[in-house]
């Protein structure tokens, strides 16, 4: 079905998504909703084989198909082959959400080197990765405009720490800044030839990533300062956005970041400072 300025209205229904680092959190929210709506989904793990193996089972269960993939997406060699399996079961790759992300959390005079080289290993040069694997692999396949206007897809989830400095996670918001203008780059370069790229910058969604800073009544409260929209977001919040983005609905995106964060980065101390 094609709509106005001819939009495959048929969304992402048969194309396939690989999400890394979808065994928990955000990821997971991601691949579970990707895969409601209709796309194959390789749900990608580095350690957690249970949980990705419960993200596969959900979508199953829902009527979709996914399977999990083993890769740590900063070895080259890992990424190749998560490429593989992905394209030996599915024919192709159309989407990649490039989501796996960690922190190695210090204050700047105690980081270590090897906590800065694992934040910026998997958080940004994992990104650079997969982002080339999958651009290849859209150039191997060529257009199918009945699936997609688009060649592919690539979405990057950042964080609003690709604008927000932050003081004692500088390896995160380095990788993070880092992701901002890679994403612009490859956007600008490889757009031409129908290569769609964005980013997603949540602001704080409930994960284990950041589990301390809600667990608790004071701890959310605290952190509800920082939200003028008076909640924390959920992995869903961003598996919405993402679907939009992986769809043809948003077909003349391109080469942007797109805030999820319930206001975090609208400067909230303002609201009463300044
Ligand atoms: C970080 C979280 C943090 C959020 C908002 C995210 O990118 O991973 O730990 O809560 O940004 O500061």
């Amino acid at each position: 079905m094609t709509g106005e300025h001819g939009v495959n209205e048929k969304k992402i229904t048969g194309q396939t998504a690989i999400v890394t680092g979808s065994s928990s959190g955000i990821g997971a929210g991601i691949a579970r909703e990707l895969g409601a709506a209709g796309a194959n989904v390789v749900v990608n793990y580095a350690g957690n084989r249970d949980g990705a193996n419960e993200v596969v089972h959900q979508i199953i269960e829902g009527g979709g198909s996914a399977i999990a993939v083993k890769a740590d997406v900063s070895r080259e060699e890992d990424v190749a082959s998560m490429f593989r399996e992905a394209i030996d079961t599915y024919g192709t790759v159309d989407i990649l959400v490039s989501n796996a992300g960690v922190q190695k959390d210090a204050a700047f005079l105690d980081m270590t080197l090897d906590q800065w080289n694992r934040v910026i290993g998997i958080n940004l040069t994992g990104a650079f990765l997969c982002a080339r694997e999958a651009a290849r692999e859209f150039l191997r396949r060529g257009l199918v405009p009945e699936r997609s206007s688009a060649l592919g897809k690539i979405i990057f989830i950042s964080s609003v720490h690709e604008i927000i400095p932050w003081a004692g996670h500088v390896n995160y918001a380095a990788s993070k800044g880092g992701v901002m203008l890679f994403m612009k780059s490859i956007a600008q370069e490889l757009g031409p030839q129908k290569i769609r790229v964005n980013s997603i910058a949540p602001g704080a969604i409930k994960t284990p990533i950041n589990r301390p800073a809600w667990e608790t009544p004071e701890a959310e409260a605290n952190l509800l300062n920082l939200i003028p929209y008076n909640r924390v977001g959920e992995p869903v919040d961003i598996a919405r956005a993402a679907v939009w983005l992986a769809s043809d609905a948003s077909d003349y995106v391109h080469g942007t970041s797109l805030l999820v964060d319930g206001g975090m980065a609208l400067y909230p101390g303002f609201a009463s400072g300044g």
